[in-house]
């Protein structure tokens, strides 16, 4: 594939606004000068992920990564360059023309999404072939119509061995086929067998529509397996993300802003097919803090419509409290003794189905109606509450913790008191903050007053005006600067300043291979404050400096004091005298007028 070229890319980046991009993927909530959020790319409780809408580069003060439009996307999206840059073409229509991205050029990541785009197709065609008649039969029996099994792509996958492994092995590596999930390694021989046989295929897609991974159900009088089989964790393939359903319906769901959330794929299924399409489901695992953040990039209320069964009844109480924690309001739809939304939709229709959605119950009622608190025993209030206590303590706004333990107090007619006292007694404890205070995590601990300096001249060479990273050329060395990482960091930037001293600040990070350096650029971009007196930091802390390098002079002169033979002490106080004369004369050496003899 031919190369894109430099000013191609670079149009890309212009053309695609960082927050603009961002925001697409996850809510964005100005503060300042910047926009926040929780870092998608670690678990965190408070938003540390930063984005700077004039420098156009994010970065996460908790993890540390960050970067421009094109790092986002590799990043997020787990692309490589050149797939990052073509899915940022494509967002801003900029046409590439050149072809698909050579296969050495594709991350794994391309690679297993189109795996898996290729094992939709195979799965799919085969439900609609002669081997898939029995199959289909079973979903029409369910009421599922064709449109259905078309609009969620639902396949086939046969009882035989190598049906799909087959067919992947002409165009990819047995490593990656392993990958993917969709395969096997037989103990035995090493061969490869696919993972899902005799299985009717559910594929799991990202709410952008990315291939990621199936659920697969028996047919009815199929070996007694598990009912349903998933596809592992793989590299595209987290399940505590996925949310089934949310590529189709997502639309929707902004619109209304609301969700209903359902435990199965055959559940999901009929409400959409019954007209339900506000509807996503968790894929296979329990509803996480994950899924329901991803939820609430869509909508600001979710029903829950579990099982009737004591066990699905459970789930939806731990599933609201989840769902609360994310600040989603919560409602749960109660359906009669036996029933699954599935079930009841096909007994009863959707107008019944309807009326139950428009009576669902605001979350304290429906404990209420669970636990039944007034006829509790003590024993059994004491752990509940406990137990309810746990989930709130979960929460990371302290206000929604305490509104939420102030109604359970309510409910279970207990003092506020003695639950506010509870729930802060264990409180929930930050894990300890990290001790490296350069390695990419807040720089806000200063070993001393030189550390201070040698970080604010760094800040505002990358950021300062264009005299002042020519101030900077000028009178900073790395000899000058005493923490080995900072130092680094300034060997990293002069070079790329030297080049061009008008960088826009936002572009230096690109010039900068390593990656560490790198990041850390990118933190001093977003923690930089315009600040107005930039002339005036910039020569207090070169003065800072240079009185570091003075005084480790003198110390040094000291301890040779101490070794000194007598006839050489009186040279070497002298030479202590003319030390501290010369940080004196610092003050007259550094100020705002050495701005003048530099031209800008
Ligand atoms: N599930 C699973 N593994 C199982 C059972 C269930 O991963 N062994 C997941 C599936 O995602 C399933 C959901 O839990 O869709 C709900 O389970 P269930 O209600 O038993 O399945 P349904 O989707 O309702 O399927 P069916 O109505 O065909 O039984
Ligand atoms: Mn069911």
């Amino acid at each position: 594939m031919a190369k894109i070229p430099e000013y191609t890319i670079e149009k890309i980046k212009d053309s695609n606004d960082i927050v603009d991009l961002v925001s697409s993927y996850l809510p964005l909530k100005k503060k300042g000068a910047n926009y926040w959020a929780r870092c998608p790319f670690h678990d965190e409780k408070t938003a540390s992920f930063s984005v700077s809408p004039s420098k156009q580069i994010f970065h996460c003060f908790g993890c540390g990564v960050g970067g421009n439009v094109i790092n986002f996307v590799m990043e997020y999206e787990k692309l490589s360059f050149i797939e990052s840059v073509k899915l940022l073409a494509e967002r801003a229509n900029i046409p590439l023309d050149h072809q698909e991205a050579s296969p050495r050029e594709k991350s794994d990541t391309g690679k297993l999404r189109e795996m898996h785009v290729r094992a939709i197709e195979i799965y799919h065609r085969e439900l609609f072939s002669p081997n898939g008649k029995k199959a289909m039969e079973y979903l029409n029996s369910r009421g599922i119509s064709k449109q259905t099994v078309q609009t969620f792509k639902v396949g086939f996958a046969p009882d035989s061995w190598d049906f799909l492994v087959s067919k992947l092995s002409e165009d990819h590596s047995t490593e990656l086929i392993l990958k993917s999930g969709l395969c096997v390694q037989s103990q035995k021989d090493n061969r490869l067998f696919d993972r899902f046989r005799g299985r009717i295929m559910f594929p799991v897609m990202d709410e952008r529509g990315n291939a990621v991974g199936f659920g697969g159900r028996t047919l009815p009088g199929g070996k007694d397996d598990a009912k349903y089989l998933n596809s592992p964790e793989t590299p595209i393939y987290n399940k505590r993300r996925i949310l089934y359903g949310l590529n189709v319906n997502q639309e929707i769901i902004r619109k209304e802003k609301k969700a209903l959330v359902v435990e199965g794929y055959m559940d999901l299924l009929q409400l959409y097919q019954h007209g339900f399409i506000n509807v996503v489901a968790g894929s296979g695992t329990a509803f996480t803090g994950d899924h329901a953040r991803l939820l609430r990039r869509f909508a600001d209320e979710a029903v829950l419509c579990y099982d009737s069964d004591e066990a699905g009844q459970k789930a939806a109480v731990r599933t609201a409290f989840t769902l609360a924690s994310q600040k989603l309001d919560c409602r749960i739809l109660k359906l009669p003794e036996g029933e699954d939304p599935d079930s009841y939709l096909q007994n009863e229709g959707a107008d019944a189905f309807f009326k139950r959605e428009a009576n669902a119950l605001p979350m304290m009622e429906f404990l209420r109606e669970y636990y039944q608190p007034s006829s509790m025993s003590p024993r059994d209030k004491a752990e509940t509450i406990a137990y309810l206590l746990e989930e709130i303590r979960a929460f990371p706004d302290p206000v929604y913790r305490e509104t939420f333990a102030r109604e359970i107090a309510t409910l279970f007619s207990v003092e506020e008191s003695t639950l506010l006292q509870q729930l802060n007694r264990r409180a929930y404890r930050r894990p300890a903050s990290g001790k490296a205070v350069f390695s990419g995590e807040k720089p806000k601990h200063f070993k001393n007053q030189g550390e201070a300096a040698e970080y604010y001249l760094l800040q505002l060479l990358v950021n300062g005006s264009v005299l002042i990273r020519k101030a900077g050329l000028r009178y900073l060395s790395p000899v000058l600067f005493r923490h080995a990482f900072l130092r680094k960091v300034l060997e990293g930037v002069l070079p790329v300043l030297q080049k061009d001293p008008g960088i826009p600040a936002g572009q230096i990070p690109d010039r900068i291979g390593d990656n560490k350096i790198r990041n850390f650029v990118i933190q001093l971009l977003i923690e930089a404050q315009n600040s107005l007196n930039q002339e005036t930091i910039f020569v207090e802390s070169l003065r800072q400096l240079e009185l570091q390098v003075l005084r480790e002079k003198y110390n040094a002169l000291t301890e040779e004091l101490k070794k000194a033979d007598p006839s050489e002490v009186p040279g070497i106080m002298k030479k202590q005298i003319e030390n501290l004369e010369a940080r004196k004369r610092l003050k007259l050496l550094y100020t705002p007028e050495i701005f003048k003899e530099i031209d800008a």
